[in-house]
């Protein structure tokens, strides 16, 4: 295919996009290396808000069947309390809205046209929950079978009840996602019949860095993104998004990216510190997205942060409690447990003196609180229980409103 091709990041080895293949021969991730587009905001604003608005930003095959569930086009929130509070400028992309729950459906309309045009019959992938439903329903819409390896026992009852509404075929593995992910590297390696949708695959990386592309596209190019960082391919894709439009001349400036880890799975939250990569072996952490021990892209991950200008911190469980529950409650928006740990973040780095006052933050929540009913539940409110509500009994309502003021004040949040 002329002008396009896949590139060993580590030996820089070259292979035809026509090839069923998502990982050098040398086990070094590959990169999609394209002939340079040359399109204006005037072209790409002209069509719907959506994903496949900025087709020619996104490299794929001529004639490549496009697998789409109309992802893409995420609200842009202007977080007012919230930024009155942290005096600096807070937006946050909301993810959760695309077709599955979460942003994984912007690589997955990328990897699953590919998947069509190599002709591939199933699809696999490893999963800590949201790329295995993206997977799911996007193999469905493919007509190909979905085949995802879990880590049994630790998957977010939403995403699991998605696995079987799209009848995946499900793997359970024992110990956690770095096990599973272990067992889908070797099969990519040994070039299995399935084709790999993990974030190994490069064709994924393409479709998901158009969040910065929508970013841009409505707000310009903001001081600072921050990303939730599992294995750190959202994080890289969302920079090379944002590095293209530059090159394109599309945006001024280049923002800081800032990497956000929880405590118990920061391997490389602390490599960036300590200059030192050492792989977790028991990941713990309430956020179950990110529960990652071994991110297969921590290189990739810690020379964005180095040139962007930005950093990688790690939070707690109890910070990543309350930056979700903050959120909802300042602004009514419901984000999963992984995609809290932006706020969380953000607050650490406003403290650490790494943001400036007044500066514009985007956060990417990356999906949507839907998925785990069991941490919302972790959340108190203000609940009654009355035997029998006649409509007309104004004292029974009077006392309900009182303690509702009661459950209102800041310092429960
Ligand atoms: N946020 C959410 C909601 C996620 O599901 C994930 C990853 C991340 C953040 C981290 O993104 O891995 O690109 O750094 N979830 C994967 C999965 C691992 O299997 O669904 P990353």
């Amino acid at each position: 295919m002329p002008g396009l091709s896949l590139v060993c990041d580590f030996c820089g080895r070259v292979f035809p996009v026509s090839e069923n293949r998502v990982l050098c021969e040398c086990g070094g991730l590959l990169h999609v290396e394209a002939a340079r587009a040359s399109v204006s905001w005037e072209t790409l604003r002209s069509r719907r808000f959506r994903l496949w608005r900025y087709r020619e930003l996104i490299p794929l095959p001529p004639g490549t069947p496009i697998v789409s569930l109309d992802e893409g086009g995420s609200p842009l929130v202007q977080a007012t309390r919230l930024s009155e509070e942290l005096k600096v400028n807070v937006m946050v992309k909301l993810e959760g809205s695309n077709p599955t729950g979460s942003f994984k459906d912007r690589g997955m309309t990328v990897a699953a046209s590919m998947a069509k045009f190599l002709g591939a019959k199933a699809l696999i992938a490893a999963s800590t929950g949201n790329t295995a439903a993206s997977m799911s329903a996007y193999a469905r819409r493919a007509g190909m079978i979905p085949v995802v390896l879990i880590p049994s026992g630790k998957i977010a009852e939403g995403k699991l009840g998605q696995l079987r509404l799209y009848g995946a075929v499900i793997v359970e593995v024992e110990g956690g996602f770095d096990e599973a992910m272990g067992a889908v590297l070797e099969y990519s390696v040994r070039g299995g019949d399935a084709y790999t949708v993990n974030s190994i695959n490069p064709w994924r990386i393409e479709g998901q860095k158009t969040a910065a592309f929508e970013v841009a596209d409505e707000a310009g190019a903001p001081g600072w993104v921050a990303v939730p960082v599992g294995n750190g391919g959202n994080i890289y894709s969302i920079w090379k998004g944002f590095k293209e439009l530059k090159e394109l001349d599309l945006i001024d400036e280049l923002p800081r990216m800032l990497g956000v880890q929880a405590e118990g799975a920061a391997p490389i939250a602390k490599a960036y510190t300590t200059k030192v990569y050492e792989p977790i072996k028991e990941p713990k952490t309430i956020a179950s997205a990110i529960r990652i021990g071994n991110p297969v892209h921590w290189k990739r991950v810690l020379n964005t942060v180095r040139e962007s200008g930005g950093s990688i911190v790690s939070v707690s469980d109890e910070e990543i409690i309350w930056a979700q529950r903050t959120l909802a409650r300042l602004e009514g928006l419901g984000v999963e447990s992984s995609s809290a740990v932006t706020l969380a973040g953000l607050k650490k780095a406003i403290n650490g003196k790494l943001v400036d006052k007044n500066e514009k933050i985007v956060l990417i929540a990356t999906g949507n609180a839907l998925k785990e009913p069991q941490t919302m539940n972790l959340h108190e409110t203000a609940t009654l229980k009355i035997p029998t509500l006649k409509i007309a009994d104004t004292t029974i309502l009077s006392e309900i409103l009182k303690s509702i003021t009661k459950f209102e004040s800041p310092e429960h949040f």
